[in-house]
């Protein structure tokens, strides 16, 4: 039987819906405006894509938006400079510094300069901790989106074996922590796994995040599994375009896993939701306002 489609595009919208009540509730209630700055050094295509996309979903859904656009030779201490700045900002509750980032900045210092309660990324040293230790954090938003996702369509994840392909500090391994502080049997696996197809085949939820192009095919999957695919890998197709494909080979998969979420239109929707998400969270959280329900890991 062919695979429900887990339609992320669909559930992105309904997210951004609520968040839009949430930020009127915000402004009616409270006075207060939920504010993100984004903050981009260089002139990097895709990074500047995202970007313009974040701001217009932002206004969307009557938050504040601000954008820095620097000079790709920004010196750190600029850069650290206007976080200093926007740590400071009333106005500003979210605080995102597009990666990657030029050479000359040092990523990890950057990243660890912005307050722990603006990091809508969730990457800052603070927040990673307070997840690794089930404590109250900002959470990575494609992980959270993920989480979202399986939280929808499973109602809850208690008991189930969960294998995440991917090892990354972005999505792997955070992505690992959401399942199991939502009490699953966790198995991170990656690129040097031995038997990664035996692994993957033992999951009844299945989180590919390896950067490889289609490289979970049907016969890594359980029948009945759930299949989140975050991969997004530009290649060429037959027509001589290019077209976007996951980290999982969509046709065969859907042939057998329970569940899949296509690319396009699946967990990609859902991580600029979630950033929205996040700064809704940081506001409540800095404003002592109790925070909604629901967009939480
Ligand atoms: N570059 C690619 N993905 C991300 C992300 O989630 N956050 C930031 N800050 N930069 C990115």
């Amino acid at each position: 039987m062919a695979a429900n489609i887990i339609d992320g595009k669909a559930f992105a919208a309904k997210v951004r819906a609520k968040i839009a009540t949430n930020v009127s509730t915000l402004k009616m209630e409270h006075g207060v405006v939920p504010g993100l700055a984004v903050v981009l050094v260089g002139e990097d295509p895709a990074s500047q894509v995202y970007v313009r996309s974040k701001g217009k979903q932002t206004i969307e859904v009557g938050m504040n938006s601000v954008e820095h656009k620097l000079h790709e030779n920004t010196s750190e201490d600029i850069l650290l400079a206007l976080i200093d700045d926007l740590n400071k900002d009333d106005a500003v509750h979210g605080i995102l510094v597009q990666l990657p980032l030029p050479k000359q900045l040092n990523e990890a210092l950057v990243i660890n300069r912005i307050a722990p309660e603006k990091d809508v990324d969730g990457f800052h040293i603070a927040n990673v901790g307070l997840l690794g230790t089930g404590q109250k954090s900002m959470v990575p938003c494609t992980p959270l989106g993920c989480l979202l996702m399986l939280r929808d369509y499973h109602g809850t994840l208690s008991g189930k074996s969960a294998v995440v392909v991917g090892r990354s500090n972005i999505v792997g391994k955070p992505m690992a922590q959401l399942l199991l502080n939502d009490s699953c049997t966790v198995t991170i696996a990656h690129s040097r796994t031995k038997e990664l197809q035996e692994v993957v085949k033992q999951a009844d939820i299945v989180v590919a995040a390896v950067g490889r192009p289609e490289m979970l095919t049907g016969e890594w999957i359980k029948p009945g599994a759930t299949v989140i695919d975050v991969g997004i890998n530009r290649v060429d197709a037959a027509d001589g375009k290019t077209k976007l494909v996951g980290d999982v080979d969509y046709e065969s998969c859907a042939k057998v896993a329970g569940a899949i979420t296509p690319v396009p239109g699946g967990v990609g929707p859902m991580t600029i939701a979630c950033l929205l998400a996040n700064t809704v969270t940081a506001c409540c959280r800095i404003n002592n306002i109790p925070e909604f329900e629901g967009f939480s890991s």
